[in-house]
């Protein structure tokens, strides 16, 4: 092993030649990989960036979103060319572990992510998460005005006061953790209740700014949208103010961002190295110091000073790895949401 190697490579490496992986690796014969990105191109950037300058290890990215990449992945089966899978949310990670196609990912990299950022049966690991926030608009909306749950959003009292991105692959992990904790009737209430109720935008940005005019008194979306407007001009955020649910409550939810290698990857050790890079320290603090705004998951890592603490936001447990798209697109449907 070339000496010159960072040790948490080493370690990768290692752990990837006791999963049984094929010959040992070197730099210089290293034809990189390809990555399937679903995460945000800017935060990926940052991250290959960082791992190609300290393992001399190239990636080539393919963007797309969750739902497009991972139904691309299924379909091209063991013939991929994706080394490696990022996702923005679970749903998509957890449709191609449940295909079969990920190796599991190396326990020394599962170790440097705390249990309650990555799926129980180790198939796939996150690399930063994201909360659920109701936005409201501060001249609508009063802090006692606020609801307590999200499923109170069902309720007539909400008849045509908020928003949401339905049909975003944010949103539908937020439908699948309803469904992970409530069930699927009452899921299935909740979502005629928010046909009913709330406005359909495309994409977390539009509702975010539609909120900030005042076309809707609050919105479903997650935390990074507002802190990266305040964070560039504000001018789609200045009018609104984040509440977030905690009590362990549906609409506490965090969702993981997902990083898996697939098993028909012919750089099992050079993908496992890019994993290992992500949620160690180098790339869990680019979520510190970045302009994402996403969480940090590593042991040990902090997130960006901006952000309420992780642990302050009290989520519900749900296992990544059953967070069920198939089943959310079904039901969404049924409610005439999609
Ligand atoms: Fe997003």
């Amino acid at each position: 092993m070339n000496p010159r190697l960072p040790s948490f490579l080493k370690t990768a490496l290692l752990a990837t030649a006791l999963l049984g992986a094929g010959h040992a690796y070197a730099a210089s014969d290293s034809e990189g990989i390809v990555v399937y990105n679903a995460q945000h191109e800017s935060l990926t950037k940052a991250w290959v960036e960082g791992f190609t300058r300290d393992t001399g290890i190239k990636v080539t990215l393919r963007n797309g979103d969750d739902s497009e990449m991972g139904n691309q992945l299924v379909q091209e089966g063991s013939a991929s060319a994706a080394d490696v899978f990022l996702t923005e949310n679970s749903p998509a990670m957890a449709l191609v572990s449940n295909a079969g196609l990920l190796a599991p990912v190396a326990s020394s990299t599962l170790e440097q992510v705390g249990a309650a950022y990555r799926p129980a049966q180790g198939k796939w690991v996150g690399i930063a998460a994201r909360s659920t926030v109701f936005v409201y608009n501060k001249s609508k909306l009063t802090e006692a005005q606020l609801p307590k749950s999200l499923m109170d959003l069902a309720t007539p009292a909400w008849k045509g006061r908020w928003a949401a991105s339905p049909a975003g692959a944010d949103f539908q992990a937020i439908v699948a953790a309803v469904l992970e904790l409530k069930g699927e009737a009452a899921t299935l209430d909740w979502l005629k209740g928010m046909k009913a109720n709330a406005t359909a935008y495309r994409g977390n940005s539009a509702v975010l700014k539609a909120v900030n005019a005042g076309q809707a008194d609050a919105g479903v979306i997650y935390h990074y949208y507002a802190f990266v407007d305040q964070n560039k001009t504000g001018e789609n955020s200045n009018n609104t103010a984040l509440h977030y649910f905690k009590h362990k409550d549906p609409g506490a939810f965090v969702s993981i961002s997902g990083g898996g290698v697939l098993a028909s990857s012919k750089h099992q050790q050079e993908a496992q190295a890019f994993l290992q890079w992500i949620t160690g320290k180098n790339g869990q603090a680019i979520l510190e110091t970045g302009n994402s705004f996403e969480y940090a998951v590593g042991k040990g890592a902090a997130s960006n000073p901006k952000l309420v603490p992780l642990a302050q936001l009290d989520a519900p447990a749900v296992d990544a790895s059953k967070l069920n798209s198939k089943k959310v697109v079904e039901l969404m449907t049924q409610a005439g949401l999609l």
